[in-house]
């Protein structure tokens, strides 16, 4: 045992760590497990978010509800509303052709409401093609950088604009992320070109910020939120591999958004054209229930407040005359960072040290066999059934008050946003209502392209390869008509591009072919 190490966490008070060592009650193997997991944890870090959130939770109670300190955010352009939507577009555009973007997946979650227990992005939310998340987000980004290097003046490369990709995950999905994408070659995208990162975890605690053991030779651990981006980031290399590649600002979005607009150049445009240092987009919010944070003003800086933390009252809140939600600025977790920003106010040590605190029933270590307890036992020794401890996690939104400008675009939801948060069968943010949002969004597409009978499918799903918001799907490359007569059984209408359509046996124009086990119609853009 390290000197060092046991001095480290006697001085934090956080001695007690080493009582089944101490017992002489661990294996060499289990010994060496735990002061091998004690050398990676940060403790006087801990204890300084600990004070830090439990300090600020209590200000913050004493100090009158959180409603009192809220004022909706100013400043939001609606890009429907805006006539340079097309001039910021094109200024990404250019942008993602010299290699100044990144795009940046949140994976890092888990699909506990999904019931999936595999990372959320190999989720298949039955789409006609049966394409996972992570497969629609990585095909836009291939799509994109199509566009953006045959828009450019130097024209187009074989793999497109440079556009590299980092995906965060945590310790619970790392290895499964990692192994899929490898399985399926990276989704078409260079290797050298998507960056995995891990977040971190952080001790559990108890109540009064002492770190709970798992077993007597396994401190309980929790990922560290989707605020760990940050020093992940940091600790990781990718700070330093954008600097390298001459990346200047990255478009971070959520794994779970099927329409997502990966890497939008019109959002990374209008950040960059307001010489911001980072970005939010917003969506209005659907009701002033719907189950999402809002954007809104604190002390005169942005910030995000979660549904949880709102009451009744306040999200119901309109405005007289437009009758418009005063709090209307939903936060769809799309976010825009300049790599500056990144680098300095996000840098590990600049990082906020109030996290968020949620008390849980964490289960622990027997005092006396260091065996992890089942609930009842738990119970038994504790003499209640309640919650035992707390979990600290930082959101990605905690450094919005740091940031000295930033740029705020509502986009329209049924473009923009289709979340898969629950379970099949959930009437809200759903594997059904995200493919029913794709269908609906990708049939508008369809219609404005002249496919007069788009609508008369149960199901449309254009590939992202195709198209990547709508473009490249003249009327004249789809057959105009699919009479109902032709299409025996098939009921769902996919649009894809030659390769695709070579794949599922179908020649050029069109054809019906079977996509898991579902009879398909399938059109084919021409190349
Ligand atoms: C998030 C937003 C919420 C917003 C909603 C929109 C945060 C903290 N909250 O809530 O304001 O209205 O999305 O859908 O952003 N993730 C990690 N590591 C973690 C936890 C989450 O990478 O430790 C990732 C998830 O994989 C997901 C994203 O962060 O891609 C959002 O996380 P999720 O737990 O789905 O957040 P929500 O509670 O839905």
């Amino acid at each position: 045992m390290p000197d060092a190490l046991r001095a480290r966490f006697v001085g934090a008070g956080q001695g007690h760590v080493f009582k089944f060592l101490d017992e002489g009650k661990l294996t060499a193997e289990q010994a060496s497990a735990l002061i091998k997991q004690l050398e990676a944890i940060d403790v006087t870090l801990v204890n300084e978010l600990f004070a830090a959130t439990t300090a600020a939770a209590a200000s913050e109670a004493a100090s009158g509800p959180v409603a009192a300190k809220l004022e909706p955010a100013t400043g939001v352009t609606d890009v429907t509303k805006s006539d340079r939507a097309e001039e910021w577009r094109a200024h990404g555009m250019s942008m993602i052709a010299r290699g100044e973007v990144a795009a940046l997946i949140l994976a890092g979650g888990q699909g506990t409401r999904l019931g999936f227990d595999r990372p959320k992005g190999e989720y298949d939310v039955s789409l006609p093609s049966h394409k996972t998340i992570f497969q629609i987000q990585a095909e836009r980004i291939l799509r994109l950088k199509a566009l953006a290097a045959a828009g450019a003046a130097a024209g187009s490369s074989g793999t497109g604009a440079p556009l590299p990709l980092y995906v965060m995950t945590s310790p619970m999905t790392d290895a499964d992320t990692r192994a899929f994408w490898a399985e399926h070659a990276y989704f078409g995208l260079p290797v050298e070109d998507v960056f995995f990162f891990c977040q971190g975890t952080l001790p559990s605690l108890s109540m009064d910020g002492k770190i709970l053991l798992e077993t007597g030779w396994k401190v309980a651990e929790n990922p560290d939120g989707n605020g760990g981006i940050y020093r992940a980031l940091h600790l990781s290399g990718a700070v330093a591999d954008m600097r390298k590649r001459g990346v200047k600002g990255v478009h971070v979005f959520a794994v779970d958004n099927v329409i997502v607009r990966a890497a939008d150049p019109t959002f990374v445009g209008y950040c960059d054209a307001q010489g911001c240092d980072m970005g939010s987009k917003v969506c209005a919010k659907a009701g002033p229930h719907e189950k999402v944070g809002v954007l809104c003003k604190r002390d005169g800086t942005y910030t995000v407040v979660e549904y949880s933390e709102m009451d009744a009252a306040t999200a119901e809140m309109t405005n007289t005359g437009t009758g418009e939600l005063t709090f209307n600025a939903g936060n769809i977790c799309i976010h825009y960072f300049t790599v500056d920003f990144l680098a300095t106010t996000c840098a590990p040590e600049a990082l906020p040290k109030v996290y968020h605190l949620a008390k849980k029933n964490i289960l622990t270590a027997h005092p006396d066999t260091g065996k992890t307890m089942s609930k009842a036992e738990q119970a038994a020794v504790l003499g209640h059934a309640g919650n035992n401890g707390i979990k600290l996690e930082s959101f990605i939104f905690d450094v919005f008050p740091r940031s000295k400008h930033m740029a705020v675009l509502q986009v329209p939801r049924e473009a923009e946003f289709s979340p898969v948060k629950n379970a099949p069968g959930s009437a809200d943010d759903s594997p059904d209502t995200a493919r029913a949002l794709v269908s609906a969004l990708h049939g508008k597409w369809l219609a404005s392209a002249g496919v007069s009978d788009a609508a008369s499918f149960a199901l449309v799903e254009v590939s992202p390869l195709a198209s990547y918001g709508g473009e490249g799907l003249p009327a004249g490359s789809l057959p105009a008509e699919h009479p109902a007569a032709a299409r025996g059984d098939a009921t769902c209408l996919l649009v894809v591009t030659p390769g695709e359509a070579a794949k599922l046996g179908v020649t050029a124009p069109t054809g019906i072919a079977s996509v898991g086990g579902r009879s398909v119609v399938v059109d084919v853009v021409s190349a």
